[in-house]
């Protein structure tokens, strides 16, 4: 399987992962050949890419780090959170924290159970879904970074729920500005400011909540250089917690497809993370995050240094940047033989030298 952009969709290619509607409903199943009546429903929907089964990707299996089911009912589980507080301004006490711990102390059992799992996969979320999909997810990639930095259970703990509600406090912001797509004037930039504050006054409501996990939502905009916001903290004066959850928060961001952007490669936002060294976040935590994080996620098709053409087959934690890929085509465009696996970790002469966009994988797999 791979992950393809919905505009290059061809009826008939076969879906190889649930797509799931803004409720958790599975909009269309994995197995499930493709029409222009579904693809036209996905683009209508929100839905800017989704997995597929194709001629070059048939035997590439690709994982979540945590069960789908979990995702789901945590999504929906953020989701009712943000719909109640928005609904109780008055009381501004929410948030049932039961809930969110059972979701959280699930997410942390799961992925504690295979420390040596790598982040392989780019989450399938509509437009609509943005700010649930991306909370569940930080809440996922912090945790990640968190087992790399061998944090144990309780601080594990403390950093899901922070990283699961750390953006709660944008309920309260108007979503007309929130949801803007142009850019912001001064004045809405400086409402959107105020959502770290919001979010630890909704976290203080509720005495369950620990402290670490309100102060995680109160610093994740804080940058290690000092030019973070809302108190503009720098250095060891911001809990690393905070720092990751901050940093996640970016990564997440700048991967996801937006009403008003197409989301950046990972290999891309690997080498903005890799390369912003003790700037806005500390590098030790970066590196921690980055060796669990496939810059080439399996399924995406490659050209390598030796201008032989390949398709990411598998990644293993801690060489997110060397997978193991079967070339496709060789240099001089014939077609490779069988048993053309490479795994590039350990190799020093053959590298990936850029990821090839989908209307060249189309004409590939129409010479293949
Ligand atoms: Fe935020």
């Amino acid at each position: 399987m791979r992950r393809i952009s919905c505009g290059f969709l061809m009826p008939g290619a076969e879906v190889a992962s649930h797509v799931y509607d803004h409720d958790g409903r599975i909009l269309l199943a994995k197995g499930v050949k493709l029409t222009n009546a579904y693809i036209n429903a996905l683009i209508k929907k929100g839905i800017s890419s989704i997995y597929i089964e194709d001629e070059i990707s048939q035997d590439i299996s690709i994982s979540d780090v945590i069960l789908e089911e979990t995702r789901v009912q945590v999504s929906n589980c953020i989701k009712k959170t943000i719909k109640s507080v928005c609904t109780r301004l008055v009381n501004r006490d929410a948030i049932n924290i039961s809930e969110i711990k059972s979701s959280t102390s699930e997410i942390v059992s799961q992925l504690l159970e295979n420390k040596r799992m790598i982040y392989d996969i780019i989450d399938i979320r509509s437009i609509d879904d943005y700010l649930f999909g991306h909370s569940v997810n930080v809440c996922v990639l912090s945790l990640m970074a968190g087992i790399s930095l061998n944090y144990g259970r309780a601080q594990l703990e403390q950093l899901a729920v922070g990283a699961l509600l750390h953006d709660i406090g944008k309920a309260l912001v108007p979503p007309l500005i929130l949801n803007k797509p142009g850019i912001l004037t001064e004045k809405e930039f400086q409402e959107i400011k105020k959502h770290p504050q919001y979010s630890l006054e909704l976290l203080r409501k509720n005495s369950s909540i620990d402290s670490v996990s309100r102060i995680i939502a109160y610093e994740h905009h804080e940058k290690y250089n000092g030019e973070g916001y809302p108190s503009g903290k720098s250095g060891k004066d911001i809990l690393d917690m905070s720092q990751i959850v901050g940093m996640v928060d970016m990564y997440d961001a700048i991967t996801s497809n937006r009403c008003y952007k197409e989301g950046m490669p990972p290999n891309e936002a690997y080498e903005l993370l890799a390369g912003a060294g003790d700037s806005y976040f500390k590098y030790e935590i970066v590196l921690a995050f980055l060796s669990k994080v496939a810059a080439y996620p399996s399924g995406t098709v490659v050209e390598l240094s030796t201008d032989q053409t390949a398709i990411v087959v598998s990644n293993v934690t801690n060489h997110p940047i060397t997978p193991k890929v079967r070339i496709l085509l060789e240099k001089d465009r014939s077609l490779s033989g069988p048993n053309s696996e490479l795994d590039l970790t350990g190799q020093t002469k053959v590298v990936i030298k850029r990821v090839l966009k989908e209307h060249e994988v189309r004409r590939i797999i129409q010479f293949l």
